[in-house]
């Protein structure tokens, strides 16, 4: 990817996460996820009142771009107070479609705050269709 790909998937999970509806848990997430093939879906976290409903920002994301008939990815930037990792759950969904995957975390709460990290670390021995 090259690095204006990266400077506007960065800046696009931080506009996205503005969007989240977070009312309950006050913690917003934005996610970008670029395709190899050069486009760019995100996706923001949706609380519901029966709080088992939430949708995470990487999951709307991903979720966005299969509908797209976008399959293959190459990078992913999440943006949240903190620069949080993806939860399990996201990890999980992301390596259905991903056996490794850049990931880049912002943190909004101090400008310029990046750490770069890659899927199959975050997740090794995932469960999938074959054993690996
Ligand atoms: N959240 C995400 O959007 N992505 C993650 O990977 C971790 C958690 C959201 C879900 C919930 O709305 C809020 O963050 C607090 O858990």
């Amino acid at each position: 990817m090259t690095l204006q790909q990266r400077r506007q998937l960065i800046s696009a999970a931080s506009e996205i996460q503005q969007r989240a509806h977070a009312p309950y848990s006050g913690f917003k997430v934005g996610a970008a996820l670029l395709s190899t093939a050069g486009q760019q879906f995100v996706g923001c976290n949706v609380e519901n009142a029966s709080y088992s409903l939430t949708a995470c920002a990487e999951q709307v994301a991903i979720t966005s771009a299969i509908a797209a008939g976008q399959k293959q990815f190459a990078a992913l930037a999440i943006a949240s107070a903190g620069g949080v990792t993806p939860c399990g759950g996201c990890r999980q969904v992301l390596a259905e479609f991903c056996t490794d995957l850049p990931i880049f975390l912002v943190d909004t709460n101090q400008e310029d705050a990046l750490v770069e990290l890659r899927l199959a670390d975050l997740l090794p021995h995932r469960f999938g269709k074959t054993i690996q």
